[in-house]
């Protein structure tokens, strides 16, 4: 496929308006010149596409989605084929922000070798710019980043660390456990990683920690003294079924608008108000007259109503 030619589906005025493309190196930019890095996850092609025409500079396909979209108790379960189906799905929606992929609890957790060849995966088969793996794995992050790998860290409260720390609770409460998670992330950033996620940790912590860190740190529960913002997609629109953590902020409900939404059509269909003539097709007049159909003989007969969708037509017309 030549770099102009893009698969079906593609809106022209996302082709008019080409912009310039989140990278690693330009994440750093951003916290040089003080511009906070927005970050969101996302896990299929309509998700991601609102995603990314919203501006969103970093996209995760995170492991989260194990919970939120497949419905799991936990991160834990989550294989490599599912993260690497949905980053798939994700990468051909997106054109601007870097697309980050999570790598899966046991994806990088026995040997450097497979973690490295698990993260090549990523790359390779499913489009990922960079990777994010939990916990301060300096080698790791040391041979992914020689392997050409960009990573993002994730320290703090690392959900694949679950039973380890007993439950999902706030790190870095005492002086020494702070300083730790310091040494961690420095640790960390001399290894080459491009960024931290930093999870779960009092604000003070994460603000000493982002001054003193030459890359960007971008929070999630950290608050708002980091260089950057994540959220997980379900929390802020309201897609989850749980109270929110004390970090979320809804910026909507998606929740009640899509049930409301699937209610009116059920009773709808029920009272047989759904399709209307409207939304139905037509015999062309002559076919009509030869059946001696009694069928619509008030409908406008529409030759175009030989196609499914005249607008899919039309370059897909958005
Ligand atoms: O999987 C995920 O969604 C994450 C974010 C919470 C940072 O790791």
């Amino acid at each position: 496929m030549s770099i102009t030619s893009f698969p079906g589906g593609e809106s022209l005025s996302r082709l008019a308006s080409p912009q310039t493309k989140v990278t690693m190196p330009a994440l750093s930019e951003m916290k040089r010149q003080g511009k906070p890095i927005s970050a969101l996850t996302a896990y299929d092609y309509s998700s991601a596409r609102l995603v990314d025409e919203a501006g969103i500079d970093l996209l995760l396909v995170g492991d989260s989605l194990a919970m939120v979209v497949l419905g799991h108790e936990n991160t834990l379960s989550v294989t490599m084929e599912e993260m690497l189906h949905h980053t798939r799905a994700v990468r051909r929606a997106v054109r601007r922000a870097l697309v980050v992929a999570d790598m899966p609890f046991g994806s990088y957790h026995a040997s450097i070798a497979e973690g490295l060849n698990n993260a090549i995966r990523f790359v390779k088969e499913a489009g990922a710019e960079a990777v994010k793996i939990e916990g301060p794995r300096i080698e790791l992050a040391r041979a992914l980043v020689d392997a050409e790998i960009p990573v993002v860290g994730h320290l703090g409260l690392t959900p694949q660390s679950l039973h380890r720390m007993g439950g999902y609770r706030v790190q870095a409460r005492t002086a020494v456990a702070a300083q730790q998670l310091k040494t961690d992330a420095l640790a960390l950033a001399h290894a080459g990683a491009g960024a931290i996620v930093l999870e779960g940790v009092p604000r003070e912590v994460a603000e000493e920690i982002t001054a003193e860190l030459p890359i960007p740190t971008i929070g999630i529960g950290a608050g708002p003294g980091c260089d950057g913002q994540i959220l997980v997609f379900h929390d802020m629109v309201n897609l989850t079924f749980a109270p929110p953590a004390k970090f979320v902020r809804r910026y909507c409900n998606a929740g009640a608008l899509i049930r409301s939404a699937i209610e009116n059509y059920r009773e709808d269909v029920e009272r047989r108000a759904f399709p209307s003539d409207e939304e139905s097709y037509h015999l062309p007049e002559a076919a009509r007259r030869a059946l001696g159909s009694q069928l619509a003989p008030e409908a406008e007969l529409n030759a175009g109503d030989a196609v499914v969708n005249q607008d899919a037509l039309k370059g897909w017309a958005r």
